[in-house]
């Protein structure tokens, strides 16, 4: 990937500490009462933060198309191709994603849930008899890796590596750096592709009851996908479904210790608000994006903007948008509708794994809630030492909690 094909979301946002890009709202709530509408020159990039805006871009491809050379997305352009979901629009859109969808249906997984629900009460297991835990490291970074890994047909053993290889793809692109991070990029997606491709030319021969196997079986505009199509499609989910749930997973963690610390009694009361807490946490905890192309001169959002020109969508700004979630920044799971959050997306590219993150989330937080009777924060937790970069601004790499085990 070259510099001109990278948008880099910091040279726009400008926030340059650790500490301002951990906790971006301001300069949203800022960008949504002054520069609503906010074109970066430097970049050739708008960027949208009201909701109504946010969800005008990302459901009118007419206007707004997902086909483009440029992007915040720091995976390297070899992702570009018939497998690629994500990088077309409708109608070509419909069959590609018609080929993922079959495994995120509600009655797969339905089929799924005992198998996570397993894959919980293991990792949970393992922190008994510890009174502080990396919740991180022990629930956070394994569950999503784990189960991706099983999904698609790809031995768990190895999640160690697929972690490692999902996380340099994703490694997010500074000027400084740019020239490093593209060859780090580089070397990881050729192992990972040496890794997969002899998994996937077994899987043609011999099919099992997984993604991978459906994928070698299925057939787009009348030709199957070629072994290096569906090696490049599992690098996409493997990529697509780690990183995200895991800041979800954290992300709860947080909010629960430093946002709403009354929160986790109530849900020990009350497991039913598990759900309430999830979505509240996407809305008011996950600073996301989205990027398309302008593919028609348009004003629709006064300004002019001009064919070729891209537009961001800070989706992260909209959720706290207070003629839609009143008083927004406020952390509030009672405060009803907040599941119309924009962090899984809108329109035709919403997140197919919205329902499978959702589901891990849940199973995850139910059984902890569950097993343990209390949580706090480590004494003299600092959250800027737990803090690394990401696409995303910054994430947790670590979130150490103190832990009360059922009596
Ligand atoms: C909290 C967790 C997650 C978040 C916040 C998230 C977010 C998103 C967003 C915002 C999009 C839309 C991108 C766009 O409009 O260009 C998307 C698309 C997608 N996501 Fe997720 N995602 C999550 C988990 C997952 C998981 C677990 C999977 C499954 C492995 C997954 C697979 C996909 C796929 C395949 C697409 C492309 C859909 C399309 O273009 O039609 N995601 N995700």
């Amino acid at each position: 990937m070259a510099t001109e094909q990278t948008i880099l979301l910091q040279e726009i946002s400008n926030l340059r500490s650790r500490q301002a890009q951990w906790n971006p709202y301001g300069w949203y709530k800022e960008m949504r009462e002054n520069q609503p509408v906010y074109y970066d020159a430097e970049q050739d990039v708008w960027n949208v933060f009201l909701y109504d805006h946010a969800k005008r871009v990302l459901f009118d491809h007419e206007y707004f198309s997902n086909k483009k050379e440029r992007s915040f997305i720091p995976i390297p352009r070899i992702m570009d191709n018939r497998s690629n979901v994500n990088f077309v629009d409708p109608p070509e859109h419909r069959n590609r994603r018609a080929l993922l969808a079959k495994a995120f249906t509600p009655r797969t997984l339905e089929a799924w849930e005992p198998r996570i629900q397993t894959i919980v009460d293991e990792l949970l297991t393992e922190m008994e008899g510890h009174s502080t835990v990396d919740i991180v490291e022990k629930l956070a970074i394994p569950l999503p890796v784990t189960v991706i890994a099983e999904l698609l047909g790809v031995p768990t053993k190895d999640r160690v590596k697929i972690k490692t290889w999902s996380d340099i793809l994703f490694l997010p692109y500074a000027k400084e750096t740019f020239e490093d991070t593209a060859a780090k990029k580089g070397q990881a997606m050729q192992e990972f592709h040496e890794y997969l491709y002899p998994i996937v030319v077994d899987k043609r021969k011999h099919p099992a009851d997984d993604i991978l196997s459906d994928l070698t079986k299925a057939e787009l505009e009348g030709e199957r996908l070629t072994d290096q199509e569906v090696v490049m499609s599992a690098i996409g989910l493997l990529g697509a479904g780690n990183e995200t749930t895991t800041t979800l997973i954290s992300n709860t963690f947080y909010c629960m210790l430093f946002d709403k610390p009354a929160v986790y009694q109530e849900l020990r009361s009350d497991l039913f608000l598990v759900p309430k807490l999830i979505e509240e946490v996407l809305r008011f905890r996950f600073p996301s994006t989205n990027d398309r192309k302008v593919v028609q001169d348009t004003n629709i959002f006064g300004p002019e903007m001009k064919k070729g020109q891209m537009i961001m969508v800070w989706t992260g700004a909209a959720n706290r948008d207070e003629t839609h979630f009143p008083h927004g920044e406020e952390f509030d799971i009672h405060r009803p509708g907040n599941q119309h959050h924009l962090t899984f997306g809108a329109g035709p590219h919403f997140c197919l794994g919205a329902p499978l993150a959702r589901m891990e989330a849940n199973i995850a937080m139910t059984s902890f809630v569950k097993r343990f009777a209390d949580i706090r924060p480590v004494e003299g937790f600092d959250v800027l030492e737990h803090l690394t970069d990401s696409p995303m601004g910054q994430t947790l790499k670590s979130l150490p909690i103190w832990v009360e085990h059922q009596r």
